[in-house]
């Protein structure tokens, strides 16, 4: 799994340092799709369920699956970029929202408070303890600071497919509370919406938007649960008792 997360964790890199105002999210994902090919993977996302883009490019009130298109992206904005690769038959899955340019002061606190809602769910990835445990430290952080965690679509185990056991919710599921064990990888992926909880999905079949129209951002790391501490796979350099962790 390691090779495969170091590729994608690269990529959002790349594609993250790429947007800025005036692109079109179609330049991006074309943009993606050779960064992709360039470090020798393949887009886990194309025609999965017959997905029609490289990546998930998901502006402002968009959640997640965001389609490419001839839209603009403008000083302001705030694009969640997902970005899965297929790399020696691993999959590596990672995505991170960031301002285009720069973005108002609710959208900051929107992106501070989902990022460190995923290192608190990251830092509950220990073995014995429960997916529930996971989704608990991401909900109690967000509805802590005001905002509302998504129901609809929750973080998954990852391996030599995209979408593995266990499901890992970023809300408290009792339905959805397998036993954490060393050795598993797993996608972690709070999606934070700025108002209501409430999603729809849009007439082309995959974007999904608020319903309330609220701005929405996204984090996602794959995780290796250890005897020790978790593994950031898709930010190696950085390790976990680094980032300020409550
Ligand atoms: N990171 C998302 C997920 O884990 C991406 C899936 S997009 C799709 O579910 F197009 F491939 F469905
Ligand atoms: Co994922």
């Amino acid at each position: 799994m390691r090779p495969a997360c170091v590729v994608a964790g690269k990529v959002l890199e790349e594609i993250a340092a790429f947007i800025k105002p005036g692109l079109t999210t179609k330049q991006v994902d074309e943009f993606a799709a050779a960064q992709i090919k360039a470090h020798g993977a393949k887009s886990a996302f194309l025609g999965y369920r017959k997905y029609p883009c490289h990546t998930c490019l998901s502006v402002n009130e968009e959640v997640v699956h965001g389609l490419s298109t001839e839209r603009e992206l403008r000083f302001g904005d705030i694009v969640s970029v997902d970005v899965g690769v297929s790399y020696n038959g691993f999959i590596g899955d990672n995505a991170r929202t960031v301002a285009v340019g720069g973005c108002g002061v609710l959208a900051q606190r929107l992106l501070d408070v989902t990022e460190q809602s995923l290192y608190l769910g990251i830092a509950a990835a220990l073995p014995g303890n429960r997916v529930t445990d996971i989704s608990r430290a991401v909900q109690d952080y967000v509805e802590g600071n005001g905002f509302s965690v998504v129901r609809e679509f929750v973080g998954h185990g990852v391996g030599r497919t995209m979408h593995e056991e266990p499901q890992v919710p970023n809300f408290v599921d009792r339905k959805m509370d397998d036993k954490l064990r060393a050795g598993m990888t797993i996608a972690i992926e709070p999606m934070v919406n700025a108002g209501r909880p409430e999603v729809k999905i849009l007439k082309d079949g995959w974007t999904v938007v608020t319903q309330d129209g609220s701005l929405s951002a996204h984090f996602e790391h794959t995780v290796l649960i250890t005897d020790g501490e978790p593994e950031i796979l898709t930010w190696p350099e950085m390790k976990l008792s680094k980032l300020k962790v409550a």
